[in-house]
């Protein structure tokens, strides 16, 4: 891989922890044949919370001394920072935690503890990124046309501190065209993304076609999904995404059904995965306003910042039953792990609370979900 003079002198840096983030880059584009390193305009890191990255991780994050050079965003912990105790958290995880999070901080990262850094930040089309969330990896490339990688934590603070990526895979416009066609039958498009991923095959682009238009957290929601069974991190679909013109339509053609899913009658109702927006908040009040007070355990989750942004939203909420928690997340907060069954409308929550909290899942629109919380036990 072609490097500049000034690269070069990176990969000597006095800095170890520069070294090291260098050498990374350059391991990563030599296996993947990048031609050069190219500029990046954000980084967002996966890998913050403690029941994924463990003591390991927490001491080589301590141990790094670097500042990141570019706007970097951090994934979702594993509580809520202001109201751990009502997630039911333990005082030795959250010490650990908050260790993880000032080892980000020192570094420069943006607290942000999301994965929709897209709601915070303008992204364009044709922006580079080193995003390692797939949800937002996948939203970032399909919906906004913006370019990144599925980064993993450690490659994505590496480009955070470097300020650069190897300049491969869906960095690189041709690499971008679809390979499939695929027509989506059912109408809940969260759980055919689940679907899609386990028939899609490796490497694989599909264009899609809706049976209806999707709203954008439609397509936010299916895109989480497909992402959440396979490695694919960009789909076009067919009149709405930025790129789908920009290439042949593939021959290859596919129906898609929605994904089957078990049964259980839920104790916990959890909306948010990947993060709700403004608009599905003010969705989920219209809907508390229609059924009446929730009378299970409600939790949505949102980023701190639209939390603040929707504050009056959020209270309204809050007063009908339904608790909105932010910096966290069902998937990678233990608290989830008290419930015997917890009811999602995100098709990567359904796929994930079993692997990673072992906790049972069911799936119900969001209007489903709103509504099975308002009734009585
Ligand atoms: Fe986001 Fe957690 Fe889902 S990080 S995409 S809400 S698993």
């Amino acid at each position: 891989m072609f490097l500049t003079k000034e690269e070069e002198k990176l990969l000597e840096s006095p800095n170890e922890g520069i070294r090291k983030c260098m050498e990374i880059l350059v391991a990563v584009g030599e296996i993947f044949g990048a031609e050069k390193l190219i500029e990046i305009k954000s980084a967002q890191i996966s890998g913050v919370s403690y029941s994924n990255i463990g003591e390991a991780g927490l001491e080589w994050l301590e141990s790094l001394d670097v500042k990141v050079s570019v706007d970097a965003f951090l994934n979702p912990a594993g509580f809520d920072l202001e109201r751990w105790r009502e997630m039911g958290i333990e005082e030795s995880y959250r010490e650990k935690q908050l260790r993880i999070i000032k080892a980000f901080e020192r570094m420069g990262v943006k607290l942000t503890l999301t994965c929709t850094p897209y709601y915070l930040v303008e992204v364009k089309k044709d922006d580079h990124l080193a995003w390692a969330e797939s949800s937002a990896v996948v939203y970032a490339n399909s919906i906004i046309g913006a370019r990144t990688n599925r980064e993993s934590g450690i490659t994505a603070l590496a480009a955070a501190v470097i300020g650069k990526t190897p300049y491969y895979g869906l960095h690189v416009k041709e690499n971008r065209a679809p390979t499939v066609l695929v027509k989506i039958k059912g109408e809940n498009f969260a759980l055919a993304g689940l679907e899609l991923g386990r028939v899609l095959k490796e490497g694989e682009i599909p264009l899609v076609e809706f049976s209806r238009k999707p709203s954008e957290e439609e397509l936010k929601l299916f895109g989480a999904a497909l992402a959440s069974t396979s490695s694919c991190s960009m789909f076009h679909a067919a009149k709405l995404t930025p790129e789908w013109r920009d290439f042949e339509t593939p021959k290859e053609k596919i129906e898609i059904d929605e994904a089957e899913f078990e049964k259980c009658s839920p104790d916990l109702i959890a909306i948010g995965c990947p993060h709700v927006s403004k608009q599905e908040l003010e969705k989920i009040y219209e809907l508390l306003k229609k059924y009446g007070k929730a009378k299970r355990n409600l939790w949505i989750f949102t980023s701190r910042e639209i939390k603040e942004q929707c504050s009056d939203l959020v209270r309204k909420i809050e007063e009908l039953g339904g608790k909105v928690f932010s910096d966290t997340c069902m998937v990678v907060s233990p608290a989830s792990e008290k419930f015997s069954c917890v009811m999602v409308n995100s098709g990567k929550a359904l796929e994930y609370l079993p692997k990673l909290r072992k906790v049972n899942a069911t799936f119900a629109s969001l209007e489903d979900c709103v509504r099975w919380a308002t009734l009585e036990d």
